[in-house]
């Protein structure tokens, strides 16, 4: 029979070490809150019964962590009195009945569903508590795991440990799974005598032995169990995610010229064999069709490149840009909410927004699709095969026909039809050998002002 699980997600802390007007659980890693990864990795370890222990944004928590199919159940706690005080915030979801009790903390966003495994593994062998720990370059500040002959014996808080203890490196990660049928007898055995005068989850390794149960702990890469408190911490967090992710699409068959450069939005999708050149940033809602190109230094977000289409260098896709198969938008181009056809070309200095450009289209530099009035927002519809000159100004809402022709630095306000020539622009006019005669008259101009100055 599969055991059940229920898994408590910690993010009541005060988080005062941000200095942030918003708690440390919702501030972002990979453009999404860091309490929405621990939702997502406890989902792919198949846990999604989950119960949410909030404090500070108590409503702006709960829904960050309501993603997925994670059914995410909110517990208040009042008073930050400890991570044992915390979990039992839960009571209610515990006494439920589970094979399985999960604590994780919110502020480990880098936890991915192994380690949530090994730790249930372990309950299911005959354990009654088993935590999962990490060897810690620097474990100051950590709880130090003290295991004999297998066993874990205890778990001595920082502040509490002796100088010996101290210098045990084999260090808690704070994800601590319980026999969850013994759960609430056990936490609520758990007294506040010590450093912090706080309730300890901790305590629970002494306690459990004492009643004659059994703990162990399992080690993980000390990477997935680094918690975040400080905003460097968060910028450090960031860095191992897009390293993470970067190497997984790599590997995937993503080329990356320079990976370091290259910052990734936790729902990036990028094909097989599509390029990413240095110093590209991809936001959220981005996918990216094979053998497309993104060159250097291209703001991409809430878009979509089809398959071989090229963007950049130095182009900014916004949300609701959806380029056709082998398009292209060059540099120092910006779309947004556009439709741009199969193989349609807008190559330079060029805004098309709210629009649709048939497939094959030539979209001349300069062009501006002039979607706003001050107060709306208008379409440009462009068939396919038409030509817009250079420098032309769309005024929306417009509609240019297929294959029309719209003349170099027109202003269209009028709808075009379909191979049609537009000019929206006044006519050239030639005055015959006339260049001598101004030149003449400009040098006299600037001859009478040097005058004035000597006479001043
Ligand atoms: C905790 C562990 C320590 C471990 C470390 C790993 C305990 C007593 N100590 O210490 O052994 O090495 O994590 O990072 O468990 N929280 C609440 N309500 C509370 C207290 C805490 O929700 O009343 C939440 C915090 O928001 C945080 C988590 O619980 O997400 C851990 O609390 P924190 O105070 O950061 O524990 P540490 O001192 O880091
Ligand atoms: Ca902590």
């Amino acid at each position: 029979m599969e055991r059940n699980c229920l898994a408590i997600i910690l993010a009541a802390g005060e988080s005062t070490r941000m200095k942030s007007a918003m708690t440390k659980v919702l501030h972002p890693v990979a453009g999404r809150p860091m309490v929405a990864h621990v939702v997502d990795a406890l989902a792919g370890a198949s846990i999604l019964n989950v119960a949410l222990v909030v404090g500070r944004d108590a409503e702006a928590v709960s829904a960050a962590a309501s993603t997925g199919e994670a059914t995410v159940t909110s517990f208040l706690q009042k008073e930050r009195l400890g991570t044992a005080h915390a979990v039992l915030a839960a009571r209610e979801a515990i006494a439920k009945g589970y094979d399985d009790v999960l604590v994780v903390f919110g502020d480990t966003p880098l936890i991915t569903a192994a380690p949530l495994k090994a730790a249930r593994d372990g309950l299911a062998a005959g354990n009654d508590v088993v935590v999962i720990g990490f060897q810690a370059a620097d474990p100051t500040g950590y709880g130090r795991l003290i295991v004999e002959d297998g066993t874990l014996v205890a778990i001595r808080e920082h502040k509490d440990a002796t100088e010996e203890e101290r210098r045990i490196t084999y260090c808690n990660g704070g994800l601590m799974a319980i026999d969850g049928r013994r759960a609430l007898d056990l936490l609520d055995r758990i007294g506040n005598a010590n450093a912090k005068g706080e309730y300890y989850l901790t305590d629970l390794v002494e306690i459990v032995r004492s009643l004659g149960g059994r703990a162990i702990a399992v080690e993980a890469p000390e990477e997935e169990l680094t918690g975040c408190n400080t905003r460097a911490e968060l910028a450090y967090i960031e860095r191992l995610w897009q390293q993470r992710r970067r190497h997984e699409m790599m590997l995937a068959g993503v080329s990356m010229i320079a990976p370091e450069t290259v910052f990734l939005s936790w729902d990036t999708e990028l094909a097989q064999d599509v390029l990413v050149e240095p110093n590209v940033v991809f936001g959220p809602g981005v996918r990216v069709e094979s053998g497309a190109i993104i060159h250097a230094f291209s703001y991409v977000e809430g878009a979509h490149v089809g398959a071989g289409a090229t963007v950049g260098p130095f182009a900014r896709l916004r949300p609701g840009a959806d380029l056709g198969p082998k398009s292209k938008i060059g540099n120092f181009c910006e779309v947004k909410k556009a439709e741009i056809g199969a193989g349609a070309k807008v190559n330079h200095l060029t805004y098309i927004g709210d629009a649709f450009v048939g497939a094959g289209s030539n979209i001349g530099a300069g062009t501006i699709t002039c979607n706003y009035d001050g107060v709306n927002k208008h379409l440009t519809r462009i068939g396919a095969n038409a030509f817009v000159g250079s420098n032309s100004s769309l005024v929306a809402p417009v509609t240019i026909g297929d294959g029309a022709l719209v003349a170099s630095g027109s202003v269209i306000t009028d709808d075009v039809p379909a191979d049609a020539v537009a000019f929206g622009r006044a006519r050239q006019e030639i005055k015959p050998g006339r260049a001598p005669v101004l030149r003449e008259r400009y040098e006299a101009e600037k001859a009478a002002k040097k005058k004035v100055k000597a006479a001043d």
